[in-house]
């Protein structure tokens, strides 16, 4: 293989008591993509984070060409060309893309060259990986792929010759995904050196060259993507036999109705759902299959009762919630795990204690005392792993995987008549993803009725009893696990209700 354009060697930075790098060595080749997975709270962030100059490392050295280097700043290091999309962006909602992009040129503005060479400048990317964006529109009013898009222009415009994205994929539908990839192997056709941080397998699949896999702050497995077997590489990064088996949920004791939903219709800022019906046990989890964007956000918010429907009903053990939206003693038997759950299901300047409280005010005539819902929160929090643990932390400080978590310790840890959770495991590595699944069936086990809307049907065909697949606002049709295959889901993703002639 060729020189190493970058080498990072004995690395390490502790946080207080915490070890986020210890002692790693890490090369990367212009030219590749090097995959650099591992769990949440692996090291992979920071040790990019190290090689950006956001962090200094307590020691080690890196060298860039054979040359030590050190970076007081990530201007210093965008200086030599190292370039980095953060998990959270850092545009300007107010203002355009363009003036995003003109922004982030380096040079103090009265060393610019005139205007439109400037303009021509800070499009040079953008045109290429996002023809489709009007440069004029405000930032806010894009789409989280054409953020990333965007974010990625800048950083490419700075001539960057090692991209490093983290986790770039957790946030895009599929077909935004699929683009990204195609952009990452061209780049590193052109010579760049692309670290993809991830702890997805498909991203592996479909573009890495290289893997290094981290756990616990350091390197455990390093090898060539071909070598290496997606069971190989789970077992890397959880540790060997750290994931057990998931046993599907038993099928449900009753078939007696508990939630029946009649020929429902709402509609959300022109998200629409139409004449949907459907009738669960107790105990049944039924999962909604289907292209994002195509009414599972309105069908969730309908389900519990948080907007006012057109038509139809939605009985719970025999009581109307249909657009029930401040009724506590709903909220008191409906677990809600919304999509995006920074916006929509925590309160960002609130402490991780009072988001953990925010049902139990709902429901409670009285709101407990602050060391009451401190002590809950450390114990949710040890439950569910939440990351940091600390009460009085803002909701906001928590990174997206572990404020899913925050959302489902409270919403999961209670009792609950009905479960509705909306892509509950988005962002989540594996082990976090089979403790959330392990709450979802316990919930069902204990007899509540489960609706749960994914894109991983691989999942929903192992564990859901049936699956519905919804496509523009309508159910195309509901089959037991049993009897699913997935041509036929696939067909009614599309929108074919018939077999192909
Ligand atoms: N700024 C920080 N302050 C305190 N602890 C941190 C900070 N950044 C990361 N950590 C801790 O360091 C460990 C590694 O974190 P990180 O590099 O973000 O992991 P990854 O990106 O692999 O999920 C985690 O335990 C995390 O909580
Ligand atoms: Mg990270």
């Amino acid at each position: 293989m060729a020189e190493a354009l970058v080498t990072l060697s004995a690395i390490r930075k502790e946080f207080g008591s915490v070890i986020a790098n210890d002692d790693v060595d890490l090369t990367i080749h212009a030219g590749e993509v090097l995959a650099l997975l591992g769990e949440n709270g692996a090291g992979k962030s920071t040790l990019m984070k190290i090689l950006y100059g956001f962090y200094a490392p307590d020691s080690g050295t890196i060298s860039m060409d054979g040359t030590p280097v050190s970076f007081a700043s990530p201007r210093e290091a965008m200086g030599t060309g190292i370039g980095m999309v953060f998990q959270q962006f850092s545009l300007i909602p107010a203002l355009s893309v363009l003036e995003n992009l003109l922004a982030a040129l380096p040079g103090a503005p009265w060393l610019q060259p005139r205007r439109s060479v400037r303009v021509q400048a800070a499009l040079r990317w953008l045109t290429r990986l996002a023809p489709n964006i009007d440069p004029a529109r405000p930032v806010r009013t894009l789409s989280v792929g054409e953020r990333q898009l965007v974010e990625l222009s800048k950083v490419l415009n700075l001539d960057a010759r090692v991209v490093i994205l983290d986790e770039p994929t957790s946030v895009l539908t599929p077909a935004e995904t699929e683009r990204l990839y195609g952009f990452i192997r061209t780049l590193a056709a052109e010579g760049k050196a692309v670290v993809l941080i991830t702890h997805k397998l498909a991203d592996i699949a479909a573009c890495a060259d290289r893997i290094v896999v981290m756990r616990g702050g350091r390197v455990v497995d390093s090898a060539l993507a071909k070598d290496r077997t997606p069971d190989a590489l789970v077992d890397a990064m959880v540790g060997r036999g750290a994931v057990g088996t998931l046993m599907p949920p038993l099928a449900p004791s009753t078939s007696v109705p508990m939630f029946q939903v009649c020929g429902l219709s709402a509609e959300v800022q022109g998200r629409f759902i139409r004449d949907i019906s459907c009738e669960l046990a107790g105990g049944e989890i039924l999962g909604i299959a289907g292209v994002s964007g195509n009414g599972q956000f309105t069908l969730a918010e309908a389900l519990a009762g948080l907007i006012p429907v057109t038509h139809g009903d939605v009985v719970l053990d025999g009581i109307s919630i249909a657009s029930h939206t401040e009724d506590g003693a709903i909220a008191g038997n409906v677990a809600y795990i919304p999509e995006r759950p920074l916006d929509n299901a925590a309160v960002a300047e609130l402490d991780l204690a009072l988001n953990l409280a925010l049902r139990d005010a709902r429901c409670l005539p009285f709101f407990p005392k602050r060391d009451t819902i401190v002590r809950q929160a450390e114990a949710l929090m040890a439950r569910y792993d939440v990351r940091p643990p600390k009460p009085a932390l803002e909701a906001s400080a928590l990174s997206g995987g572990n404020l899913q978590k925050l959302v489902i310790a409270r919403e999961l840890s209670g009792r609950a008549k009905l479960v509705i959770a909306c892509y509950p495991t988005m962002g989540l590595d594996v082990l976090a993803t089979q403790a959330v699944y392990r709450e979802m069936f316990r919930q069902a086990a204990e007899g509540a009725c489960v609706v749960w809307i994914s894109e991983e049907l691989d999942d929903l065909l192992s564990y859901a009893h049936r699956i519905a697949v919804i496509h523009d606002g309508a159910i195309m049709g509901i089959v037991s696990r049993d009897n699913a295959d997935r041509q036929t889901l696939g067909r009614w993703m599309a929108g074919h209700i018939m077999d192909a002639a």
